[in-house]
């Protein structure tokens, strides 16, 4: 590591809002690589985590990062120097608040980092849309989505992300399709062969269906139900609700199969006691949470709730990546990227990238600052 600095500039937690503050580079931990960040983007995580003071003072924010590796830590495989990866670090940690996204060098698990050869290049322009992953920008807007989808459908589900007939006539829901998070869902069950519906606002259908949707309806609609019921009958066994509010997941209880068991996947806990009746048949699983994929607690807060890794999560999440690598190194369009609105002036332009996603104003795009 002697051409690494010890220290970087990053963006950190101080009270309820962030500062870039000089840090140290951060230690590898046994299967981590160093990178040197070229594009980090914005999730919802990262300011609910800076204004609800979920991570500590002083940890660094951001959890989706893409770049170069600058450095290999003990027990890596098949990741060297100067290799391109793009991946999910636990930002604003309480438990390791010196590694996180928004800063010149991230620690990543080398295992659970995605790749497509070592071509990325910079993007021109302020935009992009969903394609295949040539850019940094392209790369950086993909970990979370796609990690979060990823387990839900290896890990939590049991469900292959390759074909199987099997599922050919059932119907799979994405509720909140536009989200990051929907983007990843609607491909990963498109390939495994369902078909494919979901809910967004009427200016993101045509994305959606690119995507692989059949039909996209519009949750702002008072008859969307009546509309998803009309279309799919009593098959949809499997869905996601990207959202997770009281709304959004009563709606899914009741359009999923009155008749079938049926598996819904959410990505925010929620109380399941108080809406099971409105369909026995849902088995939920509450929260995949995409932290635990890479680390093997998650702390809340600096005296907050802990949760744990549950068992086989790493190894299903190492073999699903390993897949989506292969998928990746055949074509770069395995899974597209999110649509990518950027923002440039570098780890200084984070407050005002964060400011988009908190206020919302991020409909079927990611917010991806350069570095
Ligand atoms: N469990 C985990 O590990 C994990 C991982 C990632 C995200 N999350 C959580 O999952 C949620 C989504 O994250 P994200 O990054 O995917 O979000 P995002 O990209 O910021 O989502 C924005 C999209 O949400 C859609 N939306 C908002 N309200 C909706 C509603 N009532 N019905 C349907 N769609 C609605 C909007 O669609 P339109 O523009 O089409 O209206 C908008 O485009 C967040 O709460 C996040 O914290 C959890």
């Amino acid at each position: 590591m002697s051409s690494i600095p010890t220290t970087q500039s990053a963006y950190v937690i101080n009270g309820a809002k962030g500062e870039v503050k000089s840090v140290a580079v951060p230690k590898l931990a046994s299967g981590q690589v160093l990178i040197k960040n070229e594009a980090v983007a914005i999730n919802p995580t990262d300011w609910k985590h800076v204004d609800f003071q979920l991570g500590v003072d002083g940890a660094i924010v951001g959890c989706d990062v893409a770049g170069t590796v600058v450095a290999v830590g003990e027990d890596v495989k098949g990741v060297k120097v100067g290799d391109q990866l793009f991946g999910l670090v636990s930002g604003a940690s309480a438990i390791t608040p010196e590694n996180g996204g928004f800063a010149e060098y991230s620690a990543i698990y080398a295992d659970r980092s995605l790749k497509v050869g070592n071509k990325l290049e910079h993007a021109k322009g302020d935009s992009l849309p969903a394609g295949p992953v040539t850019t940094w920008e392209g790369a950086a807007s993909l970990p979370v989505g796609l990690i979060t989808s990823l387990i839900g459908f290896v890990h939590w589900a049991k469900l292959p992300i390759h074909h199987e007939s099997k599922f050919n006539d059932q119907y799979f829901l994405v509720w909140g399709g536009a989200s990051s998070l929907g983007q990843l869902v609607i491909q990963f069950a498109k390939k495994v062969g369902f078909k494919v519906i979901a809910t967004a606002s009427s200016h993101n259908f045509d994305l959606l269906k690119e995507l692989g949707a059949e039909a996209v309806f519009d949750y702002h609609d008072k008859d969307v139900l009546e509309q998803i019921s009309k279309h799919a009958g009593d098959d949809i066994t499997y869905a996601y609700d990207t959202i997770t509010t009281p709304p959004t997941t009563l709606n899914v209880y009741s359009v999923l199969s009155k008749t079938r068991e049926s598996v819904l996947l959410t990505s925010l806990n929620f109380d399941e006691k108080t809406i099971k009746e409105v369909n026995p048949k849902v088995k939920a699983i509450d929260f995949p949470l995409a932290y635990l994929a890479i680390d093997k607690k998650k702390k809340f807060g600096a005296t907050g709730f802990e949760i744990s890794s549950p068992a086989g999560l790493f190894e299903d999440t190492v073999k699903g990546v390993s897949e989506v690598n292969e998928g990746y190194a055949k074509d770069p369009a395995y899974l597209r990227h999110i649509p990518v609105k950027i923002v440039r002036g570098g780890l200084s332009a984070l407050d005002e990238a964060l400011d988009i996603v908190r206020q919302g104003k991020n409909s079927g795009v990611k917010i991806v600052v350069p570095l």
